[in-house]
């Protein structure tokens, strides 16, 4: 028989079990700094040396960080249905936990890139990103991260991704954030869809979406044992 086709779009709630910090806490604050100050082009240019530490910070405490049992449940999924992960977040913890197939459509916290030419991308040797790291062609590294207002160049591929999908499950996404909140759309009729999030997003259409309001590895438990009863 076909295996059928699971995609799994996350956000930063799947990882908060694993003590990574979600984006918008009750203070609008990111580890402590307004988000266009570390996470946008303008940031950027008023203070290089800022945006760099941060993340290099981000990199230390994903380095800590380890897979909590809602990844591995992820993983775990692909004995018996092919699973494509298309996530928000920037650490490497779905890989650690053994999904094969990822996007990660804000880019990735351990490879640097050009400031010259995006398509010079590195996996990085050290965990720190420092000013005067240069690419091949002499100019600045920067976080090989989407920035607000910055293009999405792998949504393309999510949108096609998601359009094969016979389940569709968004687990700990405030889905606040566009294009990626979009994909939720882009699901054929057929397809089931589910949510998993302690806090279902507000001000979203969320028809036709079983909303399951828990943790991502409880509500993933849970949702396992529906898909195997289904
Ligand atoms: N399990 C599952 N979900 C959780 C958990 C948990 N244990 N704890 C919190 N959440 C949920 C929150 O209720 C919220 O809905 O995770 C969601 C996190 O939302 P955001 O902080 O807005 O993160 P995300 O949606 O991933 O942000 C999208 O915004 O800052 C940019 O580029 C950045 O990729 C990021 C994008």
């Amino acid at each position: 028989m076909k295996r059928k086709k699971i995609t799994v779009l996350t956000g930063a709630g799947i990882s908060a079990e694993s003590g990574i910090a979600t984006f918008r806490g009750s203070d609008g604050l990111w580890e402590g700094h307004d988000i266009m100050e570390v996470a946008s082009p303008q940031g950027w240019q008023k203070d290089r040396e800022l945006v760099l530490h941060f993340y290099n910070e981000r990199r230390k405490a994903a380095r800590k960080a380890e897979p909590n049992q809602g990844h591995l449940i992820l993983a775990e999924l692909e004995k018996d249905y092919d699973v494509t992960i298309i996530t928000q977040n920037v650490d490497n913890l779905h890989e650690r936990a053994g999904s094969s197939n990822i996007i990660h459509l804000h880019g990735q916290l351990f490879q640097s890139r050009s400031t010259l030419d995006e398509s010079l991308v590195y996996d990085m040797e050290s965990d720190v990103i420092n000013i005067g790291d240069k690419c091949e062609k002499g100019s600045q590294l920067r976080p090989h991260i989407v920035w607000f207002g910055e293009d999405v160049p792998l949504m393309e591929k999510a949108a096609e991704i998601t359009e094969q999908s016979d389940i569709f499950i968004v687990v700990g996404t405030s889905l606040q954030v566009y294009p990626a909140a979009n994909l939720i759309h882009f699901t054929p009729s057929r397809c089931k869809s589910y949510l998993i999030d302690p806090k279902i997003p507000e001000n979203v259409d969320l028809r036709n979406i079983e909303l399951i309001e828990k943790g991502g590895s409880e509500g993933l438990e849970l949702l396992r044992k529906i898909l195997t009863k289904s």
